[in-house]
């Protein structure tokens, strides 16, 4: 790469103005990193909606008509369906501008290697967002354990009920392509939020060695199955060992600002153990990271523990970054492929009878 860091503005494009634009766009408000030029998407109402945030920018129904249209771009947030996630980077990269991308970052590997090879020979910067490596009190547990607050870390657990009560609202058609990804065996626990709880564990403990899946299926209607109850256990190559067990609670009301997700992460060590109590949702109202060694209890009360705020700081981050190309993008396109190849070794597992997969051995 030959990334020169940008002493200016960065000229940025939101390219898919759905349900998380509202959370991406946080980033790229009142921020002299970035001047935000164009909109696009197909649907008309959406880009009526959204010109309202920015009455200076373009709005257009395609990428290609932005691309055409003379207007210059440096930097676009690409918020689509993940199915249009391999073909649109590809177009994206290709007339010239980096790439913030949403997770999934695609189906198989035969996908990602496109999308990494579209960024090599346009030597464009394709970053994977993962908003939850910046949710603070993810953050402060990965801090606790790495000061060696809770002593070596012995094992740890994530985990993750969703349910339909209680969050913002979904339309219609940010979940018929999720009913799409599901029939084509990537549903939206494991695969589309799960990524999430995938991405968290590399972060905290590094590379998985091995992964043991039982994925089961709950239907919820005509043709929609979701990919719960399941149980993925893995070991990093540190020899520590995680296990992730995702619940559908249907009837469960959920009191959340966003989507109807109760998660937690609980780190048990030799002396103590992290736990982080939510996220997404507001399940547990403790302090959002609770601290146990030696007899007490330590809460943190102070975190922000706003979901919605790991989206500002992550999208800060890539802005930012664009100015100086110092450190880690959180992630890189190849770091992306890690979680897939960590995805996939679970379905491998699964269909296996919940052999052990190496993920790095899945094709
Ligand atoms: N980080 C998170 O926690 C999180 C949460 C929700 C969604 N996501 C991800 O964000 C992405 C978008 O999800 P969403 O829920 O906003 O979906 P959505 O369906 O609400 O929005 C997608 C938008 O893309 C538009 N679109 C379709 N084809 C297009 C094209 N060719 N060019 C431009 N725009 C096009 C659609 O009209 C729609 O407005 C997905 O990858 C999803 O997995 C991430």
């Amino acid at each position: 790469m030959t990334f020169q860091p940008y002493d200016r503005p960065v000229r940025a494009a939101f390219i898919g103005l759905g349900r998380i634009y509202d959370l991406n766009v946080l980033a790229y408000v009142d921020n002299p990193d970035v001047e935000v030029v164009a909109l696009v998407d197909p649907s008309e109402e959406r880009r009526a909606q959204r010109q309202a945030d920015w009455p200076g920018a373009r709005a257009f129904a395609s990428a290609a008509e932005l691309a055409s249209s003379g207007i210059e771009v440096d930097a676009v947030e690409a918020l689509l369906p993940v199915q249009l996630h391999a073909d649109g980077v590809v177009e994206l990269l290709g007339y010239g501008w980096h790439v913030n991308l949403q997770k999934p970052m695609c189906n198989d590997l035969r996908e990602a290697e496109r999308m990494l090879a579209a960024a090599r020979g346009n030597d464009k910067i394709l970053r994977v967002m993962e908003n939850y490596l910046f949710y603070e009190p993810l953050r402060r547990l990965k801090d606790t354990v790495a000061a060696g607050e809770i002593g070596d870390v012995c094992s740890y657990h994530i985990k993750m009920v969703g349910s339909t009560y209680g969050g913002w609202d979904v339309p219609i058609s940010s979940w018929l392509w999720q009913w799409e990804q599901m029939k084509r065996g990537r549903g939206i626990m494991v695969f589309d939020d799960g990524w999430h709880k995938l991405a968290t564990a590399i972060w905290l403990f590094g590379p998985i060695r091995e992964v043991r899946a039982w994925i089961g299926t709950t239907s919820v209607g005509p043709e929609v199955d979701l990919d719960a109850p399941t149980t993925i256990c893995w070991e990093h190559e540190s020899g520590v060992r995680g296990v992730w067990d995702v619940t559908v609670a249907m009837d469960m009301y959920l009191r959340s600002d966003y989507y109807t997700n109760d998660e937690r992460w609980e780190v048990t060590g030799r002396r103590g153990y992290a736990r982080v109590n939510r996220c997404t949702g507001r399940g547990i109202q403790q302090p959002s990271l609770e601290v146990y060694r030696d007899g007490e209890m330590r809460g943190y009360h102070a975190l922000d523990d706003d979901w919605g705020s790991s989206f500002l700081a992550s999208g800060r981050h890539w802005l930012r970054w664009l100015h100086t190309g110092d450190g880690p993008l959180l992630w890189s396109g190849d770091e992306a492929v890690d979680v897939l190849r960590f995805a996939l070794a679970g379905y491998a597992s699964s269909a296996g009878g919940g052999v052990g997969v190496n993920p790095k051995e899945v094709t």
